[in-house]
């Protein structure tokens, strides 16, 4: 690859995603170098060529999906689902008149493991009053490749091990991959997921009550950081939380949320 090819390939994703690559080459180079043999392409330029005249924008979406960096977990910074259970949906639970919908977006979603963490907690939480509420929530991911394994919903027993007992027995059933555990379809059901950008125009009709927004602002440059933590901003109900990853921060100079604790703010 190169220095033209890789400036060529940074700037383009970074345009199309945000996602600001510059100091990454050796991942970019990693991941593509292969792509690239398997799949036929004579040079980085012959290939960028191509990804820039597809209309269909497939070639655009595999080389997002090559280059965006999925990893998550389930129970991924604990301290953020205890805030959530214990002060968050007890508060929803308390403001609300006739209208029981729940309005949370998981904007980064990525293999579903923390949107599935948080039905988990609806769920128990709601517990019989759960067919009273719209309990669903919105999961969204830039890659289509983590969408479709988080609808599939499959997980290996390593993967499933930081949960309760209790929800693995709930929430889970034997795949029939060897070792591998799906979630139960009444979990299934309570996650919607679609493909976001977060660069996109935000789609929301009603102002939402909660966004999680975990590991996924560190990969933007601090201008459309800001930009895309302002247009969330507009979209949060008065009160209405952000939770961030814990190595992430809001700059309250830029946006005006308010400070809960370390990574949790409220409009
Ligand atoms: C490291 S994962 C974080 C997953 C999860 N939120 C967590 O904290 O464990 C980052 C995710 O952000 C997604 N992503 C990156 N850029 C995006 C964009 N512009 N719009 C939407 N999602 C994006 C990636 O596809 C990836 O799945």
């Amino acid at each position: 690859m190169t220095n033209d090819e890789f400036i060529r390939i940074i700037n383009y994703v970074e345009n199309k995603t945000g996602i600001h690559l510059a100091e990454k080459r050796s991942l970019v180079t990693g991941r593509l170098d292969n792509f690239l043999v398997r799949n036929g392409y004579s040079s980085y330029t012959d290939y960028m060529d191509q990804v820039e005249q597809d209309v269909s924008g497939k070639l655009t979406e595999e080389l997002v999906n090559t280059l965006t960096t999925n990893h998550t977990y389930f129970m991924r910074e604990k301290e953020h689902f205890e805030l959530f259970k214990n002060i968050v949906l007890p508060e929803i639970k308390e403001a609300k008149g006739k209208e029981k919908d729940l309005r949370i977006w998981c904007g980064a979603s990525s293999t579903g493991e923390e949107p599935y963490t948080l039905a988990m907690i609806i769920k128990d939480f709601f517990s019989l009053e759960s067919s009273a509420w719209d309990t669903k929530l919105l999961a969204t991911d830039i890659s289509t490749d983590v969408l479709r394994y988080a609808m599939k919903g499959e997980y290996t027993e390593e993967q499933i091990e930081p949960l309760p007992d209790s929800w693995k027995r709930r929430y889970f059933h034997k795949s029939t991959e060897p070792g591998k555990f799906m979630v139960v379809d009444e979990l299934k059901s309570q996650v919607l997921y679609r493909q976001f950008n977060l660069l996109s125009p935000m789609p929301f009709k009603k102002p939402l009550q909660v966004v999680f927004l975990r590991n996924v602002l560190i990969y933007f440059e601090k201008d459309v950081k800001n930009d895309i933590l302002r247009r969330i901003y507009e979209c949060l109900e008065p009160g209405g939380y952000l939770f961030v990853g814990t190595t992430e921060s809001v700059d309250r100079a830029a946006v005006p949320y308010r400070y809960v604790q370390p990574s949790v703010y409220r409009k």
